[in-house]
């Protein structure tokens, strides 16, 4: 796969007023020491995180790995829920399943087009992250405030490839672990 093949399958947004294209983004929270999960499940709670994590996602296309999609306690609403899977005979009652990493990537361009937003978001986990980080666009990381023990890990981000455009500390409130930060980061060159 390549990011030219990706750019291909990108439908047109308002192309009555200018060409723009949806971009693929990754939505994390990651530990100091970047750990993103343990045990397939949150090695945290934090409450703010979640909301935060509503407001980025809600009306747009959500991609995610077969074990995270299991680790959510129902279906993401008011988001398309687009899960990944090698097992063909996978079901799932309000997601739509795909086999194909490239398939599942289009049909989150395809329904962008449709809802007409600018976003597909792919919300982990660490395999998925894993593969398509070379890809994606647009970063929201919640950096959390701690270092934890965990089985799941996000891929060390590079300054070169990566602009800060946002940054807002989030304190500890009496629903969250840890403090954390959010920060937004632009791909360097995105097409
Ligand atoms: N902190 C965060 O922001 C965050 C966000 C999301 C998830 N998480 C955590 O991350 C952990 C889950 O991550 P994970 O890496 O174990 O799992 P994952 O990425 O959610 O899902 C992995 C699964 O996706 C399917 N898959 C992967 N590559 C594929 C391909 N090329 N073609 C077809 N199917 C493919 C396979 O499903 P099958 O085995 O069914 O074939 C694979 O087992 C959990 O602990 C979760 O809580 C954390």
């Amino acid at each position: 796969m390549s990011k030219s093949i990706l750019t291909e399958i990108r439908p047109k947004l308002r192309s009555d007023i200018g060409v723009t294209y949806p971009k693929l983004s990754i939505i994390v929270a990651k530990s100091r020491n970047n750990v993103i999960g343990r045990d397939g499940d949150l090695p945290w709670r934090l409450s703010s995180d979640l909301k935060h994590f509503k407001r980025v996602t809600l009306g747009k296309p959500c991609l995610m790995g077969r074990v995270t999609w299991e680790s959510l306690p129902f279906a993401l609403p008011g988001r398309p829920n687009l899960v990944l899977t090698r097992d063909e005979g996978y079901a799932a009652k309000q997601a739509e399943i795909f086999h194909d990493m490239m398939d599942m990537i289009g049909r989150g361009f395809e329904l962008a087009g449709q809802m007409n937003v600018d976003e597909v978001i792919l919300m982990g986990g660490a395999q998925l992250y894993a593969r398509l980080l070379p890809f994606c666009d647009k970063l929201y990381i919640s950096d959390v405030d701690a270092v934890i023990d965990g089985d799941a890990h996000f891929p060390v981000i590079s300054a070169f490839d990566w602009q800060l455009i946002r940054e807002e500390m989030a304190p500890k409130s009496e629903k969250d672990d840890y403090p954390f930060t959010i920060r937004e980061y632009l791909r360097k060159n995105s097409t």
